[in-house]
């Protein structure tokens, strides 16, 4: 008898009830009028001695009460979730998640990229933290070149080597360096310049720069290709080539861009010079190429014609959210 009270009370504990049907199930295997395992065993209880009857009695009234408890238990906690489920009103309006956009640079940097791989150009991203010779030895601005003060930057302190680049153009020498040509190539990302000496209003600002070496890349390559980008931004566009200067490109230009206003300056473009090419190990005998780099900022300015160019970095969501890829 010991053996199945001690069974009896092993299987209660173990019974486990999740739902509605596993408490009457519970419920019936142990109490059930008939078959009920604690009901049968309290008939057999009558064939037993006055004593033991007594002892066993007591022990199995204690189960009978065991197997009440957990089905309460299961009972009550139900009735907090229908409760709960009473108490919910489905017709409580949701609340809405705002959907967000992508920022104007973002968009019109993708714009560029659908651009430039349409005449098969390979997108690159570059490094932002770069070294003094990628950034400007390599690109023939020697250390005492005055260009230099024109793009002050942030360098470290512990290692003047190390310096945030002022131009995409350090993407150039690091893609010439391990490929060799033919290539077409476009890469956008953050430059920075000390703002007190730099004509952009802020520290950080956005460029692309595309280059393209073959044999026998000329100017009017360049031209064309940057004649494709205008109008495939603008419609029609009306641009003219200004004579320029830069350590890294001879002849160099500058491209204005007609608006309502007259002539924007835009880019900064020119074919590579010689010396640049021979930093890389690039025969000038056998390979040309032009570059360019253009400021995303004041192109989306007019893009989307925007009169103050720190709106950018402001992150005003009333701003943000009036853009969408479709322009
Ligand atoms: N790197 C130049 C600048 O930031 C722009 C440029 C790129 C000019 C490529 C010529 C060729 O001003």
């Amino acid at each position: 008898m010991d053996k199945k009270i001690n069974k009896i009370k092993e299987e209660i504990k173990c019974f486990s009830i999740k739902t509605y049907h596993d408490s009457e199930t519970f419920r019936i295997k142990f109490l059930g009028k008939k078959k009920g395992i604690i009901t049968i065993f309290l008939k057999e209880l009558k064939k037993v001695s006055i004593h033991k009857r007594k002892i066993y009695g007591k022990i199995i009234n204690e189960l009978k009460k065991e197997v009440q408890k957990k089905i309460s238990i299961f009972l009550s906690q139900n009735e907090i979730i229908n409760e709960k489920i009473q108490k919910y009103d489905p017709t409580i309006p949701g609340k809405s998640i705002e959907i967000g956009s992508f920022h104007p640079i973002s968009i019109l940097k993708n714009r560029m990229i659908d651009i430039f791989m349409k005449i098969g150009f390979t997108y690159v991203d570059g490094r932002e933290i770069e070294d003094d010779w990628h950034n400007f030895t390599a690109l023939n601005i020697p250390i005492d070149h005055p260009s230099r003060d024109m793009q002050d930057t942030f360098f470290l302190y512990k290692d003047p080597d190390i310096l945030l680049r002022t131009h995409t153009s350090s993407v150039q020498i690091r893609y010439m360096k391990k490929h060799r040509p033919p290539f077409r190539v476009l890469s956008i990302g953050k430059v920075y310049r000390n703002e007190t000496i730099s004509s952009h209003s802020n520290f950080m600002f956005h460029q692309a720069e595309g280059f393209y070496i073959d044999k026998k890349v000329s100017f009017s390559d360049l031209k064309q290709v940057i004649h494709y980008l205008m109008t495939s931004l603008f419609g029609k566009a009306k641009i003219r080539f200004r004579p320029s200067y830069f350590p890294f490109t001879e002849p160099s230009a500058e491209v204005d861009l007609y608006c309502n206003s007259g002539w924007v300056e835009i880019m900064g473009c020119g074919m590579i010079d010689p010396k640049v090419l021979k930093n890389v190990d690039i025969d000038s005998e056998t390979y040309s190429g032009f570059a360019f780099g253009i400021g995303i900022e004041r192109l989306s300015l007019i893009i989307y014609n925007i009169k103050d160019i720190r709106m950018f970095f402001d992150n005003d969501v009333r701003f943000l959210k009036q853009f969408t890829s479709e322009f």
